[in-house]
């Protein structure tokens, strides 16, 4: 099988109320431990690369581990998606290089300069048989640069969706409704909340239209300790709660966006390998382990939060 679009998965995923998870890839590793799990569990799933991927670890060599990937899974669909692609350029080289799916990230433009941005991409995207995510709000990230007392300006605005789909074309939208990149996304004592009635007012103006969360990692504390009882340093790493990312998986997000909790899973492993061997130094040794936990964690999504197991 080649690699898919997000096209189908995401049709079934909203007809059937869970969600894809799209997780950020980086090294052999990370795709083996993704797609094990998801093989094994017969699961769907997005590898996706951000910019910052593809200088660490190169396009092509991402390429063709997800390709070779594809080869030892054969039983589900993969697609090879750009994540928060900044302009027209780095959506070209990844359509043209390979993938399946683009995001075009200009939520941080005007309204405007968003929608002309995103339906050029689109344009050249259809023409390649390939899909857009568009995104709409920013997300906030509790230290990031947001006015708090302003706090509705990050979230997306509702009756803008219509207007932003329609001209643009986009096949999914990434959506602001309190999430946020990386571990620290509440503040110690603060409860975690989503905004579910934005979510179900986009879903109202967008029928049948996928949606898109990012910053959805749920910082595992059991990680979160082992790399501090290992000589890591993550004082209040805070993500969101699994239930409320279950209860989005069965609304019209269909796809779900986790990198962080990669992140900790991984170190975890290779932390607790070094910590208690210092001579080790076969990094075999230690990138088994990490590996082992990446496999585990997306095991684990997919089973208790996405509810995409079974539906390859
Ligand atoms: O949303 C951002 C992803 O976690 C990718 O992070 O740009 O450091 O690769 P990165
Ligand atoms: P996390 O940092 O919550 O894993 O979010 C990842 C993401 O949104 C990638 O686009
Ligand atoms: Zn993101």
């Amino acid at each position: 099988m080649a690699l898919v679009t997000t096209k189908e998965m995401f049709d079934k995923a909203y007809a059937g109320g869970y969600a894809i998870g799209a997780f950020n890839v980086n090294n052999m590793e990370i795709v083996q431990g993704i797609t094990e799990a998801a093989g094994e569990l017969n699961s769907p799933i997005i590898l996706q690369v951000s910019a910052g991927a593809r200088k660490y670890a190169n396009h092509t060599y991402l390429v063709k581990l997800v390709e070779a990937a594809l080869i030892e899974n054969s039983n589900i669909p993969i697609a090879l998606h750009l994540d928060h692609g900044a302009d027209f350029d780095i959506c070209k080289s990844c359509i043209d290089g390979g993938f399946t799916s683009v995001m075009i990230d200009g939520s941080h433009h005007s309204f405007k300069d968003n929608i002309e941005l995103t339906r050029r991409v689109v344009e050249y995207a259809h023409s390649k048989g390939v899909v857009v995510e568009g995104e709409l709000g920013q997300l906030a990230g509790i230290e990031d640069d947001v006015n708090v007392s302003d706090e509705n300006a990050s979230y997306t605005h509702p009756d803008e969706v219509e207007e932003f789909v329609d001209k643009t074309g986009v096949d999914s939208l990434a959506i602001a409704i309190g999430t946020s990149h990386g571990a620290f996304k509440f503040k110690p004592g603060q409860k975690p909340q989503l905004r579910f009635d934005i979510l179900d007012e986009v879903s109202k103006r967008l029928p049948n239209f996928p949606i898109v969360l990012h910053g959805a990692s749920s910082v595992s504390q059991e990680y979160v300790k082992i790399i501090q009882e290992n000589g890591g340093q993550l004082a209040d790493a805070i993500g969101i709660p699994e239930d409320m990312l279950r209860q989005a998986a069965r609304s019209a997000v269909c796809k779900i966006n986790i990198d962080s909790d990669l992140r900790l899973a991984m170190t975890a492993g290779i932390r607790q390998v070094l910590f208690a061997n210092p001579a080790a130094f076969d990094p075999r040794e230690y990138l088994k382990v990490g590996r082992a936990n990446v496999k585990a964690i997306v095991a684990h999504k997919i089973k208790n939060v996405l509810g995409s197991e079974n539906k390859a």
